[in-house]
């Protein structure tokens, strides 16, 4: 009725406090994907935007492993192909690989080397934006490959972490539907 996409969306975001850690608030997207039509509005809000002639990507790229679930249906939809960005140490084919600073520590993700074509214009997608490390370390991979990261595209953003901020400073371009302050 008359609730917007973002409100209806945020009432169906669990918080589980402290989870993995003391001080955490957990944004936990589960029961938005558990609600078929909960799960639809969310996914149409993304074909929608990027159904559009001047926003479509001619490859959906996904962060490993939540981003695959939104990813893979958003490229489905609009008849585009999916490449997942995966932890290191998954892929079986030659790659490139990207190292991260986390908290505490560091951590790879890895593509296909031939899993996007130089010129590809590609939309990146992630289900949360945090400190934005994962998504940057994403952005960098499509890029050594040659293609343009359009977009990237979350379901929710933690702008307290400054992830998003950072994000956009370096010249991509964000569309996220929820954000937690
Ligand atoms: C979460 C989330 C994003 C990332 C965001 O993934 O799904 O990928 O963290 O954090 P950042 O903006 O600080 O990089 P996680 O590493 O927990 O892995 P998972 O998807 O396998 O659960
Ligand atoms: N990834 C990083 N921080 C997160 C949070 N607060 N909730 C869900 N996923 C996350």
């Amino acid at each position: 009725h008359s609730l917007s996409v973002t409100d209806y969306l945020r009432q169906h975001i669990r918080t589980v406090p402290d989870w993995p850690a003391p001080g955490v608030q957990f944004r936990d997207i589960t029961p938005l994907l558990q609600d078929p039509k909960v799960f639809r509005v969310m996914i149409d809000a993304f074909v929608h935007r990027y159904m559009d002639r001047a926003m479509r990507p001619d490859v959906v790229a996904g962060l490993d492993a939540r981003g695959f679930i939104l990813g893979a249906v958003v490229a489905y939809e609009l008849n585009v192909g999916f490449v997942p960005i995966r932890k290191k140490g998954k892929l079986p084919f030659t790659t490139v690989e990207e190292t991260y600073e986390l908290e505490y520590g560091s951590a790879t993700v890895e593509l296909h080397a031939d899993a996007v074509k130089p010129g590809d214009r590609v939309l990146l997608i992630d289900d949360l934006i945090a400190t934005g490390g994962t998504m940057m370390a994403g952005k960098k991979l499509l890029e050594k490959l040659g293609t343009t990261v359009m977009e990237g595209a979350a379901i929710v953003d933690l702008p307290e972490l400054g992830g998003s901020a950072r994000l956009r400073a370096s010249g991509l371009p964000l569309y996220t539907l929820v954000d937690f302050s």
